[in-house]
């Protein structure tokens, strides 16, 4: 049907296109039976939740250098990890964060529960977070909604709720097109999808995977969702 078919087709669209990041492990790796290393996924999510991925990338590689798994981590002094933090901004994270890695290190035996619901339950780890790690490196087909995925999913459906309103109709939108085989991959090509092509203004539509589903584009109003309610 149409919404199975927007999985396999985005799916496919990512083994060629994904953006590499070096928290992501490839489709071609994928394949060959490598899976996401839970700790990168969690370090990496809570890093982006409010930054974008070009500044990220050299945080999280100099944080995964010196302190490699969650145990290191929550072992870090914690005047070392703000520090390593200073620049990214809202530092309530980098403390969530530490005390997120003491839980998991201190009782969970090192290990981050495998679902959305018990991800949720940890330190700095809200609706967003925990659905994403819980897609990315456990497969568990949760529909996962940042800005990007609710502005590819409201041109899909022409929704014309404004946001903030609209969250709960995306989140189920979402949730009706993600596949049980490689959620997570298909919510990053949905994330990767609307940082590159279906973007805030002049997306572009004509090398657009999705365009044969895409009903905004068809009524020509793409750009002009998601709307927004005014402040
Ligand atoms: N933004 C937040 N998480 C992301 C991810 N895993 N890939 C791309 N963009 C993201």
């Amino acid at each position: 049907d149409g919404k199975g078919a927007i999985g396999e087709t985005l799916l496919n669209w990512y083994d060629t296109h994904a953006r590499v990041m070096p928290w992501r492990v490839s489709p071609a790796d994928r394949a060959e039976g490598e899976r996401p290393d839970p700790y990168r996924v969690w370090l990496s999510e809570v890093m982006l939740q409010q930054t974008t991925v070009a500044a990220v990338r050299d945080y999280f590689r100099r944080f995964t250098e010196r302190w490699p798994d969650v145990g290191e981590l929550a072992a870090a002094e914690d005047g070392d990890v703000m520090a390593e933090w200073a620049g990214l901004g809202y530092y309530a994270r980098a403390r969530n964060l530490l005390k997120c890695a003491r839980v998991v290190a201190d009782e969970m035996d090192g290990r981050f529960p495998e679902s959305a619901a018990e991800l949720q339950k940890l330190p700095g780890i809200g609706p967003y977070t925990s659905a994403a790690i819980a897609a990315i490196a456990y497969d568990e087909p949760v529909a996962v909604v940042d800005g990007n995925v609710e502005r590819v999913v409201s041109r899909l459906f022409s929704v014309d709720t404004p946001l903030p309103g609209a969250k709960a109709e995306l989140t189920d939108l979402t949730a009706q097109i993600t596949p049980e085989d490689r959620p997570g991959d298909f919510a990053q090509a949905m994330m990767d999808l609307g940082a590159t092509i279906c973007t805030p203004r002049n997306p572009a539509c004509g090398i657009c995977p999705l365009i044969d589903s895409c009903t905004a584009r068809a009524a020509g109003i793409a750009e002009t969702l998601p709307r927004k309610a005014p402040k």
